[in-house]
């Protein structure tokens, strides 16, 4: 299959001015402009020819930034919902759902969506790239990215808060290419963050880019490419978790593709995105209509971190303010942010396992409980087609039949690192397969 892999043909557009200009391989930015914006890839194809399941995810190779295939994915998979459909007294409701559900398809073996933007990334990178990849997460990015990078034998270097380690489980051994660093315990997400940028700035070392990265977004973007292309249609309203928002940008972006593709409708899904109270800053700042984020107290937004259930909804910088970014994504929706507190997520991921079979990520649990609760307010036109993204699940079960390998860390640093000490101990990691 990799023979006939064909790299995708496309350029990157600035969402500040629209100028075009070719990806240099690994561009994040717009050269030469000031003005924070994303970049949107724009794709030779405008009409997207859905390849066979046997292409895993890069059955939307035409869509993603890619230039080589690469073993081993599964992909979201989209089904018309009777139970819980009934349950909330909606006519159209479709899940698409990310992780481990065999008998339904799905075969996401690190259990998130995020296996599909770790497909998409490294799929990006050029078969000759020798420089690491670093990653930086709290979760499941970082046991996605060890997966694909462990089974393509990519050099990757994760920074995860020692607090986290036990996100990092695996079916497999993970093999030498893939090294592990932690920021001590006390630290959070944005200790790892800080580590991993340090790494970045050493030679032969490179950062993988976030939101920022098209190969990320258009990525997650599959998700609504599966929902379109199995409804036959662009739903009408999208619900989904977010932390960081890029999921909900890239749904955006999707969207936008298929009204230029013309076989899918002509409607934009009004985003319905969700985050887990008491952590709900996206929420507070598009309330108040604001581009900026609020002021956030870091001890507060600590505090507010502890109680949540799903860790994965903590971002505290999101792409929210960026141009092309979750702000412009919610305005030429008509999308809103809602929330649900940990005991509502709780029931909603009881119900769905009752009525649909399987565990969900209590990120999930957050975006379902929304729904229900805007089917039961009637937020929701009769006969409208509703697409939940299940952007995680089925972990439980895999981790119950499967024998688990925890990724240990080669290093520990301290919170405060300095470059020289992360310098100098990183000199001894090999990522020699
Ligand atoms: C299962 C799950 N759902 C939702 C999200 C939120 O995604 P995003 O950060 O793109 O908003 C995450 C992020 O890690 C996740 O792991």
């Amino acid at each position: 299959m990799v023979e006939r892999f064909a790299p995708t043909e496309y350029a990157l557009q600035s969402l500040a001015t629209g100028a075009l200009f070719p990806d240099a391989g690994w561009t994040l930015d717009a050269p030469g402009e000031q003005q924070p914006a994303l970049v949107r890839a724009v794709y030779a194809k405008t009409q997207l020819e859905l390849k066979d399941e046997s292409w895993g995810i890069f059955r939307y190779a035409d869509w993603l930034p890619v230039q080589r295939m690469l073993q081993g994915s599964g992909f979201p998979v989209t089904y018309r919902s009777e139970a819980l459909a009934a349950e909330l007294g909606l006519e159209s409701l479709w899940i698409t759902f990310s992780g481990w559900w065999p008998e339904r398809g799905a075969r996401m073996k690190s259990g998130s969506f995020k296996e599909t933007e770790a497909y998409a990334v490294c799929g990006r990178l050029s078969a000759e790239e020798n420089r690491v990849l670093v990653v930086a997460s709290a979760g499941n990015t970082a046991r996605a990215f060890a997966r694909v990078c462990s089974e393509n034998g990519i050099p990757l270097l994760l920074s995860v808060p020692e607090d986290n380690l036990d996100a990092l489980w695996f079916d497999q051994p993970i093999r030498p290419c893939v090294k592990l660093i932690a920021s001590r315990k006390g630290g959070d997400y944005y200790d790892a963050i800080h580590l991993s940028n340090l790494a970045c700035q050493l030679p032969g070392y490179f950062a993988e880019g976030g939101a920022k990265n098209v190969a990320r977004r258009d990525g997650m973007g599959t998700t609504v490419l599966s929902a379109a292309t199995t409804i036959g249609r662009i739903p009408d309203y999208y619900y989904q978790a977010i932390g960081s928002g890029t999921g909900a940008i890239a749904a955006w972006e999707a969207n936008l593709r298929l009204l230029a593709d013309g076989r899918f409708g002509s409607k934009k899904m009004i985003l319905r995105v969700s985050q887990n109270w008491p952590f709900i800053p996206i929420h507070d700042a598009w309330k108040a209509r604001s581009r900026q984020m609020l002021p956030m107290d870091d001890d507060e937004a600590r505090r507010k971190v502890e109680i949540i259930r799903a860790k994965v909804l903590s971002n505290r910088k999101p792409p929210y303010p960026i141009l092309g970014g979750l702000y412009d994504a919610l305005e030429d929706t008509g999308g809103n942010v809602l929330y649900a507190n940990n005991e509502e997520a709780m029931r909603a991921a009881e119900l769905f396992e009752r009525l649909e079979g399987i565990d969900i990520h209590p990120a999930a649990a957050v975006a379902t409980a929304t729904l229900i609760a805007d089917a039961r307010d009637g937020k929701l036109p009769a006969g409208a087609s509703v697409m939940l993204n299940v952007t995680g699940g089925g972990e439980e079960r895999f981790q119950q039949e499967h024998h688990l390998h925890f990724l240990k860390p080669s290093l520990i640093f301290d919170l405060d690192p300095t470059l020289e000490d992360v310098g100098r101990q990183l000199q001894g990691l090999s990522f020699k397969l």
